[in-house]
């Protein structure tokens, strides 16, 4: 009942772009405090020094045979999701032929006329489908991004029915990236449950195993934005769920990832994807690895596109740390709670909400 409807009419972000606009209306703009040229530090600018950026990964390493560069590898992984929250990966496997064509295919859904696209309008209950909000607060200040959300796992909540019937390549084409993305999702959860001194196949297990795991796929688009410097493409956020495996833009920057009291603008290897640490991988692993926040800012001459593969536990299940990583000096962190659950808790707190937990629970020391 409550969420069942949007509270005002939709505009579309992209419709608003291509209107030719000068100035973003009102409802796009940011507090000061939360706009891209507003540095957390007054020293530094928000976009970084050429060289610091989130860890980059050779999986070669990880997958080849050589024990040394193997360890050193891990190594890097483990120090990433401690310090980092994030990396980004290459030579991990997944076809850069489809990398490819999936982002093009998108892109030519996004160009369709919009009459098409309103078929698939999403709903706040399941937001499937083709988006431009989240949340139902009437009047909030909203994101420079329209978007489409759908499910690819769990098998019995995949609809193909829901996806874009056009490029007509496009349903294939969604069905055999995620396949792959969701393959290299479960190498990196035995890489991250070895680097815990857990099991190789804890987190997989934890997660409820390859039939009961979630993947949801967020098609992200950021139109041209005349004012850049007023608002965002996605605010600041942790990703509410286990780990994403992100296919940014081939030629746009736009992520920012927080460090300290810095916005860092990561520098995109062509090919790689970006993968970060999501809240109940926080969780599981008692907050030795983090879920960083991130945000995205926008352009005033491209228009980017990135694809988030959300990888979930099953929804029902508790989520809680893992007993091995509880002691007597680092008590479990959080109280158990199903996925379900943590969504419509977040509802209420705000899109940041283990990250501000971490953030308490250390400043309590
Ligand atoms: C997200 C996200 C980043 C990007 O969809 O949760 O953080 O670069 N996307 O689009
Ligand atoms: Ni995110």
């Amino acid at each position: 009942m409550l969420f069942q409807d949007w509270p005002e009419p939709i505009t579309r972000v992209q419709t608003l772009s291509e209107s030719g606009i000068t100035s973003i209306p009102e409802r796009y703009i940011k507090p000061e405090s939360q706009r891209p040229t507003n540095p957390i530090s007054p020293n530094k600018a928000s976009s970084n020094d050429e060289d610091i950026n989130i860890p980059l990964i050779d999986m070669e390493h990880l997958y080849g045979g050589d024990e040394r560069l193997r360890e050193a590898a891990l190594h890097r992984v483990s120090e990433a999701c401690r310090e980092w929250g994030f990396f980004q990966v290459v030579n991990h496997r997944v076809s850069h032929e489809l990398m490819k064509s999936v982002r093009e295919a998108w892109r030519e859904f996004f160009n369709h006329p919009l009459e098409f696209k309103e078929v698939y309008a999403n709903k706040p209950d399941t937001y499937e489908g083709y988006g431009s909000r989240l949340g139902v607060k009437k009047g909030a200040i909203l994101d420079w991004n329209d978007f489409f959300f759908l499910h690819y796992k769990p098998c019995s909540l995949r609809d193909q029915s829901k996806w874009p019937s056009l490029p007509t390549s496009l349903r294939n084409m969604i069905n055999e990236y995620s396949e792959e993305v969701v393959k290299l999702g479960g190498t990196i959860l035995e890489l991250m449950s070895i680097n815990l001194g857990l099991n190789e196949d804890y987190l997989l297990n934890a997660f409820g195993g390859e039939s009961g795991l979630g993947a949801c796929l967020r098609v992200n688009f950021y139109p041209k934005c005349p004012q850049p410097d007023l608002t965002l493409g996605l605010s600041s956020h942790s990703d509410p769920g286990g780990m994403t495996i992100l296919l940014p833009d081939d030629s746009v920057s736009g992520l920012q990832v927080r460090k300290g009291e810095d916005w860092i603008t990561v520098n995109h290897v062509p090919g790689a994807f970006i993968i970060n640490i999501a809240d109940q991988i926080q969780v599981m692993s008692n907050a030795i690895y983090k879920s960083v926040e991130h945000r995205v800012i926008v352009n005033p001459n491209k228009e980017r596109l990135s694809l988030a593969m959300f990888y979930n536990p099953k929804s029902d299940l508790l989520i809680q740390p893992a007993k091995e990583l509880v002691t007597k000096d680092r008590p479990a962190l959080y109280s158990p709670m199903t996925f379900d659950e943590y969504r419509l808790y977040i509802r209420t707190v705000g899109p940041n909400g283990k990250a501000q937990l971490v953030e308490s629970s250390t400043s309590q020391k």
